[in-house]
């Protein structure tokens, strides 16, 4: 049984698909943490459930928010799961739980990825480059920006008449499916490991 650390900084749903996967014994983990950099519905969703949650906001915090998280889940998480967190993590958190901590992005990287590239910003860059597909990837995270190794991805097809809310949508579906397996895909890795 595994410990997560869940980073959020939006509507949490992707944390949803976490939680709902553990309580149907899709995965042999618990979310014991849920960390936000500013307030959001997350963070109300974490809450309902009776998780432990945290806000370091990323304007207060600034340089030190990293540190901040890392001092949270230090000695009590062993996975960190980036879903839907948009500042970017430094420093020792990257290091003590490399191979540990993964993100979820909302492209096939290394398509639309790096600085600024995220939310909406992400699908409207694969309408304007008329991309026939897009999807999803889940990736270790380190010291660059959506630069990990990629441990999959999910594909989603981009119709012509698709504008914005419909790519996000079909993404989010698979984003659903994609965050589970990997934390699986951890799950095994690290039990074999012991
Ligand atoms: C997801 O689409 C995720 O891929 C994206 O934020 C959304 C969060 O949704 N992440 C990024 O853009 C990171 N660069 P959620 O809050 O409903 O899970």
């Amino acid at each position: 049984m595994f410990k997560i650390a869940v980073l959020v900084s939006g509507s949490g749903t992707n944390l949803e698909a976490i939680l709902n996967a553990i309580d149907e014994k899709r995965l042999n983990s618990s979310v014991n943490l849920v960390i936000a950099d500013r307030e959001c519905y997350g963070i109300e969703r974490a809450k309902k459930r009776g998780i432990e949650t945290h806000i370091f906001d990323r304007k207060t915090y600034r340089d030190e928010l990293s540190k901040k998280i890392y001092e949270v889940v230090k000695n009590r998480a062993d996975f960190i799961v980036l879903a839907g967190f948009l500042s970017i993590l430094e420093g020792e958190i990257l290091k003590e739980y490399k191979d540990r901590i993964i993100n979820l992005h909302p492209s096939l990287l290394p398509k639309f990825g790096g600085k600024g590239m995220y939310g909406d910003n992400v699908h409207r860059a694969v309408l304007e480059n008329k991309e026939k597909q897009t999807g999803c990837t889940v990736h270790f995270v380190d010291e660059g920006v959506d630069t990990g190794r990629i441990i999959l991805q999910r594909i989603v097809s981009v119709d012509d008449e698709d504008n914005i809310d419909d790519i996000k949508k079909k993404v989010q579906t698979q984003e659903h499916i994609a965050i589970v397996e990997a934390i699986k895909s951890l799950e095994v890795a690290y039990e074999g490991a012991n």
